[in-house]
Parts: structure tokens; sequence; C-alpha cells
């Protein structure tokens, strides 16, 4: 039977084999849940609709899922970030049904969106919460089926967890970003390495020497400051929290308002979270050649309506991924992957060693959530700690690394409250 699907070319499936399998090389823990997964069928008889960055590692993910049991369809979460020879394997060698194209506008998007809603899941996977709005707006009816989702991303919890705040939550969501085996890994390391390589690939730029901007000091920011550091750049962090912004100053950063920024500035990286972080007023001050990017989720951090009307719609295209916007005063913008995530647009987001940890957790969530449907309220819940207990003892182990256990008289003492000075 043909799978159905929405893809670019179906002869690229070798080659996504062949980087489907060089990523499963790396996610032994994502390996080890499959196995389990593959004897005991705990998704049995579950449709689960995904929308998700479509990477050899969402691949990996795709096979333990279906190897689970479950009943899979895949959707892109960015336009951008789809790649695909994956998809073209996902179909022909996985027979998972994909609806996915890099460089899809936004129509076909919430057109595959809607077809992954027409498939009627019991269990959605969402990165950036896109599925949940949908099945909250203009799909209410379907949302009925949803036993629970699994949210990837920070931005998407931030909105979840409003909807929660709100009351206007219609079935339960596992904020599977928030799990320590998640954000510490993925959001730090992940986006920090990611990143840097897609600013590379775009552009070919030396770092050592250039002044980062790196915009908003969460796990993803400190992730794109440190490895900056590391790559011999010179970094600012801009913050508009105070102890975040303390934090990376007594990380030995300078730490100033965009504005100040925006004048020395060679290359920005915005991963905030928030809209127009950079705008008219930092276009306007920024030296000939700056290059700006954003990691966030959305591509709303900066302000391309802005930057667009400041050069009369002007732009030209310089490399694949960067774009030359020219101000009146003869200073070139470099926008880098059309204000998209530059780690997924120009590389191909983190590698996979840390999305095993990721998408281990993901999968086990889902399990989780199965078998607690009935009695899981509308409500945000966080990853159960044997799962990251599990998921980072498996990691260790596959890393050949050893650590101490307690022994009865320490254990003993921290539980206990007599001995002191
Ligand atoms: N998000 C960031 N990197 C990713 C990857 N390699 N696969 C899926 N989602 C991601």
């Amino acid at each position: 039977m043909a799978i159905s699907c929405d893809i670019t070319n179906p002869n690229l499936a070798p080659e996504g084999l062949r980087r489907i399998e060089w990523a499963a090389n790396d996610m032994p823990v994502l390996k080890l849940v499959s196995d389990r997964f593959k004897k005991e069928k705990p998704l049995a008889g579950i449709r689960m609709g995904c929308c998700l960055h479509v990477t050899a590692e969402t691949a990996n993910l795709m096979r333990t899922l279906k190897a689970a049991g479950a009943d899979v369809m895949l959707c892109a979460s960015n336009p951008l970030s789809t790649q695909d020879d994956v998809t073209a394997s996902l179909v022909k060698d996985f027979e998972i049904p994909v609806f996915a194209i890099k460089g899809e506008n936004v129509e076909t998007f919430y057109k595959h969106l809607n077809t992954v809603v027409d498939h009627r899941p019991n269990i959605t996977m969402d990165d950036g919460a896109d599925l949940v709005t949908l099945l909250h707006t203009k799909r209410k009816t379907e949302a009925k089926n949803i036993q629970a989702s699994m949210e990837e991303t920070t931005t998407g919890v931030i909105r979840l967890r409003a909807m929660d705040r709100d009351g206007a939550l219609m079935f339960p969501v596992i904020a599977v970003n928030d799990a320590d085996t998640k954000h510490l890994f993925d959001n730090r390391y992940g986006t920090g390495q990611s990143t840097l390589d897609g600013i590379i690939r775009a552009t070919d730029v030396l770092l050592a020497g250039k002044h980062v901007v790196v915009a908003g000091y969460g796990w993803c920011g400190r992730g794109v400051a440190d490895r900056a550091r590391g790559m011999g750049a010179l970094v600012t962090v801009t913050e508009i929290n105070s102890l975040k912004a303390l934090e990376a100053a007594m990380d030995g950063f300078r730490v100033c308002p965009m504005n100040e920024a925006a004048a020395y500035g060679d290359i920005f990286v915005t991963v905030t979270g928030n809209k127009h972080v950079i705008r008219k007023e930092h276009f306007e001050r920024m030296k000939d050649g700056a290059m700006v990017c954003n990691s966030g989720h959305f591509d709303v951090e900066i302000d391309i309506p802005a930057l667009t009307t400041l050069t009369g719609g002007k732009k030209e295209i310089r490399r694949n991924h960067v774009e030359e916007f020219r101000l009146p005063s003869g200073h070139r913008i470099f926008l880098l992957a059309q204000g998209r995530l530059v780690n997924l647009s120009a590389a191909e987001g983190h590698p996979a060693s840390v999305m095993d940890m990721s998408f281990a957790t993901q999968a086990l969530a889902t399990e989780w959530a199965v078998k607690n449907a009935a009695t899981l309220k509308p409500h945000v819940y966080d990853v159960a700690t044997e799962i990251e207990d599990w998921v980072a003892n498996l990691k260790l182990q596959s890393m050949k690394i050893n650590i101490d256990t307690l022994t009865p008289e320490q254990k003993k003492y921290l539980t206990s409250y007599q001995e002191g000075t």
C-alpha cells in the first residue's frame, strides 16, 4: 500500500537512510527504549500526530514510536528545518507518513498540520505547540480525541503553562522540555554547538576575535555564549532579567543593553523566545557587515518587517541562507536563514548524541502518558523523576562513565539531623 505523504523527492531516500543510521549510532539510550518497545508494544492501538523538526534524529524517534505499536504521522514544526532526504527515507524505508517540505510556505505548513489532525490522533507530540494551538482553535472537535500531548521546547511550554493558568487547556500536556535530561543538555550544549555550526556553514565566518552578541541568557543563550567564547569570540550578553544578567556577568561575559551592543557587534544571535529583540533602532546603529540571526523557536525575535522597511523592501541573496539588506547609510546587514532557527535551517540541528537524551525522554514520557491517561487532567505535567533518572544513568553508561554510590553511613547522614558541629 502506498504511504500517504507530501515530500520533496522520494529519490533522496538512500541518502536519508544513511544519515538516519549514522544518527542512530549516537543514540544508544533511544535504542534501548526502542528494543524494549519492540517487545512490549506499549503504544499498540495509539494513533500519534507528531509536529517536530524533521531531522535524522527525529526519524529515529519516529522508528521508536512505530516499534512501540503506534500508528504515527509526522509534519514539520518549522518551514525551514525539514531534511528532505530524511522525509524520503521515512516514507520509503520505514513506511511512516510524512507531510513536510523544506522551504514550504505558511499555507502548506498549516495544510500539513491539518493533515496530521485529520489522522485523528489520540496522542500528539509538538515542538512549539503549533499542533496544540490548532487543536484549541480551528480544530477543537478533534481535541476531544486527545489523551495527552508532549511538548519539546521552551517556547511551547511557556504558552501551554499560560493556557493551563487560564483554564484553557483541553487535554493533559507533558512538559518534556522542562525535564533536566532535556533542557540542561539539548538547550545548552545542543543549541550552543548547532547555532555556531549554522552561522559558520551559512557564512564561513571566523569567530575568533569577533564581537558576538547573544540576546537572552536562558539555557540556549548560555550554550551559545559559552561555545562562541570557546571559539575565541568576544561575547556580550543582553538580558532583561537581572538575575540572569548577573549570572552572565559573573560567568565573565560583557553585559549591556542591545542599544549599546548594536554599535559594536559583528554577529548577533537571538535566543530569547520574545519578539522584536533586535529592531529598527538597533539596525540603525549597526556596523557595516553586521550579521544577524536567530536560534529561538519562532522567527519573530528579529524585526524583519522593520529591516525591510528601512531598506525600502530591497534585499539581495549573497549566499545560501544569507540575505543582504543595505540601509540608507550604506551599511549592509546580513540576515541569516530568514530569521528562522539558524541551527536547523543552515545546519542539521543538534547532534544526535544530545537528541538521544531528549528523544529517549520523549518516548518514555509518551509511554507514561498512555499508561496514566485515565487519571490525567487537562494540565501541564512534569516528566516523572524515574524517567529522568533512567535516561541520565543510561547516558552515563553509554559514555562509559562510572560514578560513586552513597555508603550506608552517608545515606544515614543525609536523612538525619542529629550530627552537627
Ligand atoms: N531541535 C534541535 N535540533 C534538533 C534535531 N537534530 N532534531 C530534532 N529537533 C531538533
